[in-house]
């Protein structure tokens, strides 16, 4: 098996990218480079130059919260020969942004919309009535998670031209923490991204949020 050409990692925390700069003695004969900072402008630039004819890539985009910046993904998918591998944490740091009474601080409210590329968010995920006093009373839906859930896949398919569906991963006591994604230029790795994450649980196929 031949493996990859080059092996480009980024992380933000030193101590973390000093843990990958160990895989280049490990793996002397590898072109592996290691960058700390964000992510998000290093693998925008990198898809910038990423024009090299038959040259192919698989990005491996593994937040913890709402870090991965839409425009990351698009210009991974501008590219047109980027598969796109997001562990995407929406039990564990997403939805929890989202607070039950609709008071999100302003900056958790600018991450959100800068994970989702837009601001749609909000409208799926409270619904508001007008009590008897005139005001608005708001109140977080049951199934905001699968509804964020189908708002990203559905913007993804609109980048893509396949979507997997995703599979969830749970923690041991069985909540969902986050959802493996894969989404591509080519039906072949739809395929193979099928067969993997059927290993894994699969959930029911997000329904589309237009
Ligand atoms: C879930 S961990 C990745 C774990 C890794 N994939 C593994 O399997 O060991 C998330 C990583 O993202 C890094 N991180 C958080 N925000 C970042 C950003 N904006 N740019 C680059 N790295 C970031 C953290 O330092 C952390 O190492």
């Amino acid at each position: 098996m031949n493996g990859f050409n080059s092996h480009y990692f980024f992380d933000a925390d030193p101590a973390r990218a000093e843990l990958l700069k160990a895989l280049k003695s490990e793996f002397p004969k590898k072109d592996i480079r290691v960058q700390v900072g964000d992510a998000n402008p290093l693998i925008q630039e990198l898809a910038r130059g990423f024009n090299h004819n038959g040259t192919r890539g698989v990005a491996f985009l593994d937040p913890y919260g709402p870090h991965l910046d839409w425009r990351t993904v698009e210009a991974l998918a501008a590219t047109k020969k980027f598969e796109v591998i997001i562990n995407f944490p929406l039990g564990m740091a997403i939805n929890r942004l989202i607070t039950r009474s609709g008071d999100i601080p302003d900056n958790w409210r600018r991450d959100l919309d800068k994970c989702f590329g837009t601001n749609d968010w909000k409208k799926l995920v409270y619904d508001d009535q007008p009590n008897l006093f005139g005001d608005i009373d708001r109140h977080k839906v049951d199934d905001a998670g699968s509804r964020l859930l189908g708002l990203y896949v559905d913007r993804l398919k609109g980048l893509f031209n396949h979507v997997a569906t995703p599979s969830v991963v749970r923690n041991t006591r069985g909540i969902a923490i986050y959802y493996m994604i894969w989404a591509g230029p080519h039906g072949l790795g739809h395929k193979i991204a099928d067969h993997i994450l059927k290993q894994g649980e699969k959930i029911k196929a997000p329904k589309p949020n237009r």
